[in-house]
């Protein structure tokens, strides 16, 4: 059923599927940090990070939030409906860590008193900056409706995962959500797991996600398995 590859990104291909409105989203190993300056691979991640964001997708889907996920189609594969994608990066932060702790001196670690919301604009060229709705509107990548769309989204994803992940004894520090337009209507894209999340154990903070493999404190794949066995319980 698979056919011609549509994108190869740092991560995952797309490939073209018999219908036209779905695509085969398959995940690779190969790792990225820092835009790119950092490359390398992580054993089974593309298998663990399809698993689990299948379960992630599954679980907003039983919540009313809409994705472009249609199912798993193997291990590395799902189809997913084919998404015009809004050129925003969505970060939601429930504890401070990585750049947000740069930008305003808070150590990683220290609990946000509430969500914090960003905007990046997805543009490796210009290394992804940080952006706000009056760049938004001027660059005229989303409507200000849309945007509040985004905004609302994000924030009750961050309440269903983070109450899941709470009771499979993992914080949800922070993570990153991509949207695209399937005619007319918005739903959540990309992909849900240990690559775009930040997800630290409830009670020793240990990090089980990327940092692992941006900040090469080993156990890369360990930690990705880790946060499987969790979700699958
Ligand atoms: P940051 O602290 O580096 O800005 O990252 C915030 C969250 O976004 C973190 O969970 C990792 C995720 N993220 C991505 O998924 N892709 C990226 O390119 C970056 C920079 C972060």
């Amino acid at each position: 059923m698979t056919n011609r590859l549509l994108y190869e990104g740092k991560a995952k291909k797309v490939f073209e599927t018999d219908h036209p409105y779905e695509v085969l989203v398959y995940f690779k190993d190969d790792a990225t940090a820092f835009n790119g300056v950092k490359k390398g691979q992580i054993h089974s991640k593309g298998i663990l990070n399809n698993a689990i964001s299948s379960l992630f997708f599954e679980l907003l889907d039983s919540r009313g939030v809409k994705s472009h996920f249609v199912k798993k189609i193997d291990e590395r594969s799902m189809l997913v409906k084919k998404l015009k994608i809004i050129q925003i990066e969505v970060v939601v932060r429930n504890i401070a860590a990585g750049s947000l702790s740069q930008r305003i001196g808070w150590p990683e670690g220290k609990i946000l008193p509430k969500p914090v919301l960003e905007f990046y604009l997805k543009d490796d060229a210009l290394g992804d900056p940080l952006i706000n709705d009056y760049h938004i509107a001027a660059l005229g990548i989303a409507t200000p409706q849309q945007l509040e769309h985004l905004a609302d989204q994000s924030l009750k994803i961050n309440a269903i995962l983070s109450e899941h992940l709470l009771a499979r004894k993992v914080k949800l520090v922070d993570f990153k959500l991509e949207f695209g337009m399937s005619d007319q209507e918005i739903l959540l894209g990309d992909e849900i797991s240990p690559d775009t999340c930040r997800f630290w154990d409830a009670e020793t903070n240990q990090k089980l996600d990327k940092d692992r493999f941006r900040r090469d404190l080993g156990d890369v794949e360990e930690a990705y398995q880790e946060i499987y066995n969790r979700l699958k319980g």
